[in-house]
Formats: C-alpha cells, sequence, structure tokens
C-alpha cells in the first residue's frame, strides 16, 4: 500500500506512542513543499508550535526566517520538520524512548519527500540525524553522504537566539547549502 501524507499527517494526530501525547495541545507535522530539495529537521515543538501546531511559529522562527531570506529562500520552497511531534516540557531535551517512539513518523517524511539535501538544525537532531558524536560547534557547514541524500548541519535557530554571534556562521551555511542544491540540480 502507498503512504500518503494524509496518511503520515493522521497518525501524528492520532499518536500515543509515548506519554508526550498525553500533555501535548497540538502535535506538530512537518510543513512546506513536499517537492522540496531542502528537508530542514530540528529536534522538537516549542510552546508556541505547541499551541499553534505549526513548526516554528515562534521568536526561533523568526530567526529561521531571517537565515532564509538571506539566502534568497523561503518557507514555501522547503520541507521543515522535527524529530519529535510533541512539545517536551519546559523545552528539555527529548528522551530517547521519544525520539524512538517518533522515528517512524519522520521515516515516512523522509520517503515520501526525497530530499536531496537534509540540513539538521541544532545538537539534538544532528547527533541522530547524522552522527551520535557530531559536535555542532567544530563540525556545523560540513557535509556526510548517504544514499540519495547530502546531509549537513547547523545551529539551531534558538542556540542563535541565546547567542547572536551564531547568526552569522549559520547564515554561511546557510548560503552554502543554497550553492550545493543548485549544483545537485544541475545534474540531474
Ligand atoms: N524549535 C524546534 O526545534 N522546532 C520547532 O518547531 C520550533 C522550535
Amino acid at each position: 500500500m502507498q503512504v500518503t501524507w494524509n496518511d503520515i499527517k493522521q497518525h501524528v494526530d492520532s499518536c500515543t506512542q509515548c506519554p508526550l501525547s498525553r500533555i501535548r495541545q497540538r502535535p506538530v507535522m512537518g510543513r512546506g513543499s513536499d517537492h522540496a530539495d531542502l528537508m530542514l529537521i530540528a529536534e522538537a515543538p516549542g510552546g508556541d508550535e505547541d499551541a499553534q501546531g505549526v513548526p516554528f511559529v515562534g521568536r526561533s522562527g523568526e530567526i529561521l526566517d531571517g537565515l532564509l531570506r538571506d539566502c534568497g529562500l523561503s518557507r514555501e520552497q522547503i520541507y521543515i520538520t522535527n524529530i519529535l511531534k510533541c512539545h517536551p516540557p519546559g523545552n528539555r531535551d527529548p528522551k530517547e524512548e521519544e525520539k524512538d517512539a517518533c522515528f517512524p513518523y519522520l521515516k515516512y517524511e523522509t520517503f515520501l519527500l526525497k530530499p536531496k539535501i537534509i540540513v539538521c538544525l541544532g545538537r539534538v537532531a544532528a547527533q541522530r540525524i547524522i552522527s551520535p558524536d557530531f559536535k555542532i560547534t567544530r563540525q556545523h557547514g560540513t557535509w556526510t553522504y548517504r544514499k540519495n541524500y547530502a546531509l549537513t548541519a547547523t545551529y539551531h535557530p534558538s542556540a542563535i537566539l541565546r547567542d547572536l554571534s551564531k547568526y552569522e556562521a549559520a547564515r554561511q551555511d546557510f548560503c552554502e547549502i543554497v550553492k550545493k542544491s543548485s549544483k545537485l540540480k544541475t545534474k540531474n
């Protein structure tokens, strides 16, 4: 049977696979173009996202929009999602069992999207997707190639909010990502 975007959304909306489902206001499914070459993966919805059911609508969303705009991108051209679809209380790090419970949704999103580039936003996503010992400060902007994807990571917008000096490094990473994306396009 062919899985559809609607199937994934319905499963996410009714998910009870981990205890976060009992305290969430709204699950947060990924958003954006379902034909995007670029898939951004962050860690988990924050409080604003929990209230609205949409990824990156809070202050970290403003930072993300700034980075995208600076590199000539908009949300409509990318797909953005999280490892966890429910908000961990107090924005604590996701637990291993929560990440495991939610991972199948991310796999289905990736399978349907078939992005050329996966961008991990922050340590939690990079350590889950790229390598468990990924060091965001040292390794942001580096590339790993796997199956049909090019993978990279940059600072999480919330980390940039806490330390605005990281914005420029993230902006440069995003501009390299855009260049890589157009190179990969011309190869096909
Ligand atoms: N932080 C995240 O990791 N994801 C969101 O959707 C919002 C804030």
